[in-house]
């Protein structure tokens, strides 16, 4: 009886053993033939040859410069500045005058009004441009209205195509399209959902002589 145990435990040890042996033949000889100065164990490149990452660093956001304090400008609530412009006849080129915080009387041109509609970052942290939806592509762009140039300004929203005519946004200041989508925080419509008219401050146009 005791003898019959011994035989089951020496013949299981003894299987156990050949088996191993037999399994690092086969894996040995499967990777290196009957060869015993086989190197293929050894890893091909001492080193990763990814080389190291670069750091990489974000340029700080840069707000606009046109909120930067600017003792030469007038310093004017944006919404009025473009008020001033509209009520003056909105051109592309000729100055407006308004007058300014300090109750100075100032003169500006279109181009301190353009990057109201252009830049990000303008009308509060982390804004997005006007044009960034309403693009010069009428096609795509929000309201069909494009913001990106003066004459797409001019030629107002709801357009059936780049050359046709739609509603002008400009009009009279106080009862324009362009007044109430500026002041009125609408909260179904991306792009309006914040208020846009947070009082922001713009530094603009010269003062008169
Ligand atoms: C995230 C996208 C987005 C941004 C950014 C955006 N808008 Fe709009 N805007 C829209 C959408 C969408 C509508 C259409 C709302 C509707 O159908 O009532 C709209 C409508 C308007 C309208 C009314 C047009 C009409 O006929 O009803 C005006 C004016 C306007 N936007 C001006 C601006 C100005 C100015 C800026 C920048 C200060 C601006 N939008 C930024 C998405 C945007």
């Amino acid at each position: 009886m005791n003898d019959d145990v011994r035989k089951y435990v020496y013949g299981a040890v003894t299987v156990f053993i050949v088996g191993v042996l037999v399994w690092v033949g086969i894996v040995f000889v499967n990777a290196c033939g009957f060869s015993l100065n086989c190197r293929r164990g050894e890893l091909p490149i001492a080193r990763t040859p990814v080389p190291t990452l670069i750091p990489a660093t974000l340029p700080a956001m840069e707000m606009n410069s046109s909120a930067a304090a600017d003792p030469d400008k007038c310093h004017v609530a944006a919404v009025d500045l473009m008020g001033a412009w509209v009520d003056a006849g909105a051109s592309d080129t000729e100055a407006f005058q308004f007058v300014d915080v300090d109750g100075k009387q100032c003169e500006a041109t279109f181009d301190d009004v353009k990057p109201l509609f252009v830049d990000a970052n303008m009308w509060y942290s982390g804004s997005r441009s006007c044009r960034s939806c309403h693009s010069a592509d009428v096609a795509v762009s929000s309201a069909q209205l494009d913001l990106s140039s003066y004459e797409g300004i001019m030629a107002g929203s709801r357009r059936a195509d780049d050359t046709s005519k739609g509603t002008d946004i400009l009009g009279s200041w106080k009862s324009s399209l362009l007044y109430q989508f500026l002041t009125e925080t609408k909260t179904d419509v991306p792009g309006h959902d914040n208020a846009l008219n947070s009082g922001l401050m713009v530094y603009a146009g010269a003062p008169l002589p």
